[in-house]
Parts: structure tokens; sequence; C-alpha cells
């Protein structure tokens, strides 16, 4: 193919706790990020998600800026404890009708919804009873899939499960830097995962026996991709061990691809872990690895940057150090546009599976310029070399169906707060003024010719 597919899938991404403030309105439940925010020291300058964007009042306008920049999707996430404030039970029907009216008025805009469950706002309540470390708890999670698709599949037909698995375990308890702010042993980042993974499939196996039309249900973990230095079979081969090998350190084992990607998609715990994590694995049921690979429609995928990597004398990969002065974002991510490329092909030579882009894009430092506009030639820049790079993927046959820039508007961007600002639209928080920045009139074009710019 030539490029992009002509029903190429260009849209904009955001999660529930990040825009939509309305934390505590209309019976909605506390999530672990409500009580995470209240902890002193743990966000930066003190913020919290309680007003956020204020997207529980203004989606409408959210969508006419949308309809603006002429996205075709808009990937949200569903808040858990607005739809069940205890996280199972009782349902909140003011939760369920605020998704109505936000699904409709995408729908009667032209955008297609595109709903991922579980973007890390876990119900307060469940949290007591143990999380994802409580037995129960893939229950839980598949009796929230089957309500969000009895309530919403007559309109809505595309869903996501959960938005990566590596950080809401790796930094919610591995590390501690998000909510619910833990440090857990192995074991038990383990039982976790393996529960989420079962959570994951039950959830799939609940929405298709639900769903009033056919689904197409992904999944949308996230990586950072290892590209090769040069394009020789050996630097490539390299690469590609380096993506889909384990780490060595079970303190902190979650930043890797197979553990979480091969039993969902192949049925099977990668060989290398089941050895090297051996003393720390939970029991893994005789029918759980069939419950965890029921069979998806396609990958989701976030990927924001990646590491260079070449063959060393045996073939083993050697990660390349940056040069001095290497490009960064805000953030301080760096700047690796080949990883768009990179990632989706080796991703689609082990899956097989058609692939989204669930999630890229950057903070920038930007500002209101004198002229009353935000320019933001770095995040235009950043993603010109990106796409280019997913358009190559495309044009060399890694099917690959749609692209979800991060973010529609800026927002509340987890333990850094409001201080990172990753919108097209620039989000003035002390009147919620919307303003769209160079970048998303750049993304406007750019989806009008369906990426023919990006030479
Ligand atoms: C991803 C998260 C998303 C956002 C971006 C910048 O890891 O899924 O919510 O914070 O990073």
């Amino acid at each position: 193919m030539d490029g992009f597919r002509k029903d190429f899938v260009w849209g904009v991404a955001a999660a529930s706790y990040q825009v939509e403030g309305g934390a505590f309105e209309d019976g909605k439940g506390w999530s672990i990020w409500d009580m995470y925010c209240r902890k002193p020291g743990v966000i930066a300058n003190g913020d919290t998600g309680d007003i956020a964007c204020d997207s529980y009042h203004r989606y409408r306008e959210d969508i006419r800026l949308m309809k603006e920049i002429g996205v075709h999707a808009y990937r949200l996430s569903i808040s858990w404890p607005r739809l069940l404030p205890s996280g199972t039970g009782k349902v909140n029907e003011k939760g369920l009708s605020y998704y109505d009216a936000l699904i409709d008025e995408l729908l009667q805009n032209g955008i297609t919804p595109y709903i991922t469950l579980f973007h890390w706002d876990y119900p307060y309540e469940l949290y007591k009873r143990g999380g994802w470390l409580n037995p129960d708890s893939p229950q839980w999670f598949a009796d929230y899939a089957k309500l969000v698709t009895e309530r919403y599949s007559d309109r809505v037909t595309h869903f996501f499960t959960l938005n990566e698995p590596q950080c809401f375990i790796g930094l919610g308890f591995e590390s501690g830097v998000h909510a619910p702010g833990q440090r857990l042993s192995a074991d038990d980042t383990f039982q976790m995962a393996h529960n989420v993974l079962l959570g994951h499939g039950m959830a799939v196996m609940a929405m298709r026996a639900a769903a009033k039309q056919p689904l197409e249900i992904g999944y949308a973990p996230t990586a950072s991709f290892m590209y090769p230095l040069t394009d020789s079979l050996e630097d490539i081969e390299a690469a590609r061990r380096a993506n889909f090998s384990l780490p060595d350190d079970p303190q902190s084992w979650t930043w890797n691809v197979s553990w979480w990607n091969d039993p969902v998609l192949l049925g099977e715990y990668p060989a290398e872990g089941l050895a090297k994590y051996e003393k720390y694995l939970p029991h893994i049921g005789q029918d759980d690895l069939k419950i965890i690979s029921q069979p998806l429609d396609f990958l989701g995928q976030n990927i924001y940057n990646g590491v260079q990597v070449k063959a060393g004398e045996t073939g083993e990969p050697i990660y390349l150090k940056r040069y001095t002065g290497f490009p960064k974002t805000a953030l301080n991510w760096p700047i690796t546009p080949e990883c768009l490329y990179w990632g989706p092909r080796f991703l689609y030579e082990r899956y097989h599976k058609p692939i989204y882009i669930t999630e890229n894009g950057l903070a920038c430092n930007d500002v209101i310029s004198v002229d009353g506009k935000v320019h933001d030639p770095n995040r235009i820049d950043f993603l010109y070399r990106y796409l280019r790079e997913l358009k190559k993927a495309s044009t060399d046959g890694v099917d690959v169906r749609g692209y979800f820039q991060w973010s529609i508007m800026d927002n509340f961007e987890w333990h850094s707060g409001y201080a990172e600002r990753f919108g097209l639209v620039y989000v003035d928080y002390r009147d919620q003024t919307r303003l769209i920045k160079d970048s998303g009139y750049w993304y406007r074009d750019t989806i009008a010719c369906n990426g023919t710019n990006l030479i």
C-alpha cells in the first residue's frame, strides 16, 4: 500500500480522570486517584483532577473543537466509579447518562467513539477490598464491562479493555509514584498482573455475550520500542530480541512487551519469563490462558519513544547511548520518530493483528503569544516526523488502521499535574477557555489529505 489506507482512522485521545472533573458530582464514587491526589507532596503543585478540564460539563465544546479539527474518532475512557460507585453492585444512573450524552453528541457530529474501559481510575471501594490482588477482581472487571456493553453497544462498536497495564501496575504498585502509591513485593505484582490479564479475558467474553451488535475489541498496552541502528539483518534481529526480552530485576519487571502481550495474543506466557520469574509467580490455573487469550479484533498500542540498538559480536542487543544534546520534549522524553515505524512492524510480525496507535504525542511548554495564538512548532515537527514513520510502516505492509493523538487538549498529567501540556488544544485553567494550537490546525490539514503531506 502506498501510505495510509483510505479508511485510516485519524483520532484524538483523552482519559476520564485527566479531563472530566466532576469528581464528586451526581453520585460518582471515589477512585484511587481521587484519594491519592489528597496525599500531600505526591502530585506536582498539589494539583488534583477534581475539576481538570471540566469536560463533565463542557463536553459539547470539546466535541465542537474535535469537529473543527476534523477528527474521525475520539478515544475516551469511562470512569468505573462513576457508573458503579462501589465498583460492583449498585449502578449510578446519572453516571450512565453522562456517557449517553457524550456518545450521542459525538455521533451527531460524525465522530466515532472508541471506548477504553479502564484508564487507571480504579474504584476506591474495590481497592479497599484488595483491588487486583483479590481473586474476585477479574470478575468485578468483567461485570463492569458487561454493564458498559449493555448500555452503550447499541451505538458504540469499538472498545479497548485496559490502558497500559505496565503503568498502572508498575507505577501504582512497584515504584509507587502513581495511585495508589504502593511498593509491593514481586509476588504481589505478578499475582496482580495475572488477575489483570484474567480480567481482560473475562471482560472480552462478557462483552461479546452482552453485545447488541458485533463489536471490535482490543487492548491498549504501552512500550518503549527498540529500533535498529542500521537496516542490517543483524541490527534488526538485535532490536527485535531487545523488544521482546524481559527485564532481569523482579522488582522492576513490568516494563516489557511480551509478559503482557504474549498471553493475550499468543495464549502463553513467554518461556524466558517463566524461567526468570519462576519463584515469584502465582498459581496459573489450567484454563487461565484460554480465558486470557480470547480472540481480539486488533491491538491498540501506545508509543512515545524508544531506544536505538545494534547487534553485538554474538548478535546480542547493545543499547546505544544518546548523543549530547539529543532532542527531547518538555517532559525530557527523547524524540525518536523511528519507534513509530519499528514498533508497529515488530508487533505485526509477532502477533499478526491489525494495529491502532492508541496514544502518541508530547508535552511542550506552550504559551499564548502576544498575537493571542498558541504557536507550537515543536509539536508540529514531532508529529510530522513520527507520522511519517507510521506512514512508512503502512506502506511496507503493516496493517495500521488508525492513530489517536495524545491528547485532544491539555489535561491532568498524573503526578505532573497540570504542569505538562500535551494537547492540540490549549486549556487556560483559570477559566477553562480552550484555544486550538497551531498543531491542531496542522493536524486538521494532515487529516484532510490523509497524510499525503508527510513526505
Ligand atoms: C500515557 C498515559 C496517558 C498520558 C500519556 C502522556 O502513559 O496512558 O494517560 O498520561 O502517557
